[in-house]
């Protein structure tokens, strides 16, 4: 495919940061958009983020180039920023720009070719997966209640989720989640004087609570109310690298040794039988606790999100030391999508569970369910069903139905 215009605009995500919208022209007139996200929890490791200048001036120095060059796949493309970049973290281009050019090329790829985005991506990236291990359709992690950096409460804990099984159509699952949404605010909203919940960075409710289970608790009996008990359970994602210091965790007024936060972890495991999944237990600078919760926790699913930042080496190197069982994927914390694709076949490809994730800032663009798609992903975590996080939600009733 041959470019013919690259346009950049400044968008502004769900928290009201800047970010960027690329749109790229092929020669014959076809477009892909891409619009890409930001977020707050942000892995030390992750694609650096440029201004939107920077971008810009990056864009222009290496357009004429680009010009005239014929780019046969979303790999050749993919290969051609990453060469002009040539910085481990991207840097020179910025991860933003990067991620958003590479989408875009996909999109207009798939124009051209009359596919859907995870058609494409399917072909060039997933075409000798075997479907027979992997799940239908992915179960949805939705955030229900929100911690950490995401509110201004006193959860030390970041995201409480609920997570939706692949039962029933994906409008029926959809409508189960916005359910159970309303459940959960209805019960949040009696422990309050408030009329109106606040909401936090991923629509999830924010208030303060008396200790980091009762989200927990509130979630699960929300659904054994409404009788979903078959159809739901739930995880966390405790995003500890934000309440490490000095080597300890800060929760709950005391500071705790990996060890203890594991046994912390191991009481709400005990406690809420349904708690099926922890993402980054522990910090990213301290690998060695992920083993310590995975070992206090051999049935728990035990992801990496800070610890891995979508990049194939690290999640190579934490699966196979036996520190987590599955990974977040989130395609701007490497850059393009050529190398979100390989973290994923490296996870797969070790027995390793996959959840294609949205950010805590967002916008409407919704690659991130045809990713799951095309890689069969074992979930997708977009957030609470409300607001701008819709649009995933709506997605995926339309590409797995
Ligand atoms: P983010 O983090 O705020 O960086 O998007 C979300 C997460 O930790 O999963
Ligand atoms: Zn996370």
């Amino acid at each position: 495919m041959k470019i013919k215009n690259i346009i950049l605009t400044k968008i502004f995500d769900s928290r009201g940061e800047p970010t960027l919208e690329v749109t790229l022209i092929a020669y014959d007139g076809t477009r892909g958009v891409a619009q890409v996200p930001s977020g707050k929890s942000r892995g030390s490791n992750e694609a650096s983020v440029v201004p939107f200048d920077h971008a810009k001036r990056a864009l222009a120095g290496f357009m004429p180039i680009m010009r005239r060059m014929n780019f046969a796949s979303p790999m050749v493309f993919d290969k051609f920023l990453i060469a002009r970049d040539a910085t481990p973290d991207k840097h020179r281009l910025g991860g933003n720009l990067m991620l958003g050019l590479s989408f875009a090329f996909a999109r207009a790829m798939a124009a051209e070719k009359k596919q859907e985005l995870w058609e494409l991506l399917e072909e060039y990236y997933f075409s000798t997966k075997s479907m027979a291990s992997r799940p239908a359709r992915p179960m949805i992690f939705s955030n229900l209640i929100n911690g950490g950096v995401h509110a201004a409460t006193n959860l030390a804990i970041q995201e409480y989720i609920a997570v939706a099984k692949p039962i029933g159509t994906p409008t029926e699952m959809v409508a189960s989640v916005i359910e159970l949404y309303r459940e959960v605010g209805n019960a949040v909203r009696r422990r309050t004087k408030l009329r109106r919940l606040p909401l936090g960075d991923e629509g999830g409710y924010a208030i303060d609570f008396q200790s980091n289970i009762v989200p927990l608790e509130i979630i699960a009996a929300s659904i054994k109310k409404l009788r979903f008990d078959n159809t739901f359970s739930l995880a966390i994602d405790a995003a500890a690298s934000e309440f490490f210091k000095n080597n300890k965790y800060y929760f709950e007024d005391k500071q705790l040794s990996s060890a203890e936060l594991a046994e912390v972890y191991g009481s709400y495991f005990h406690r809420i039988p349904s708690l099926m999944s922890v993402e980054d237990p522990c910090s990213e600078n301290d690998a060695k606790g992920f083993g310590l919760v995975h070992a206090r926790l051999s049935d728990a699913w035990i992801i990496g999100d800070d610890l891995t930042v979508t990049n194939a080496d690290r999640i190579a190197r934490y699966i196979d030391d036996g520190l987590i069982t599955g990974v977040i994927i989130k395609p701007n914390q490497i850059g393009t999508l050529s190398e979100t694709c390989e973290a994923i076949a490296t996870a797969q490809k070790r027995g390793a569970r996959v959840i294609v994730s949205h950010r805590s800032g967002e916008t409407e663009d919704t690659a991130i369910i045809h990713i799951a798609k095309a890689c069969a992903a074992d979930a997708v975590k977009i957030g609470a069903p409300a607001h701008e996080r819709l649009s995933k939600f709506n997605e995926y009733i339309r590409i797995f139905s």
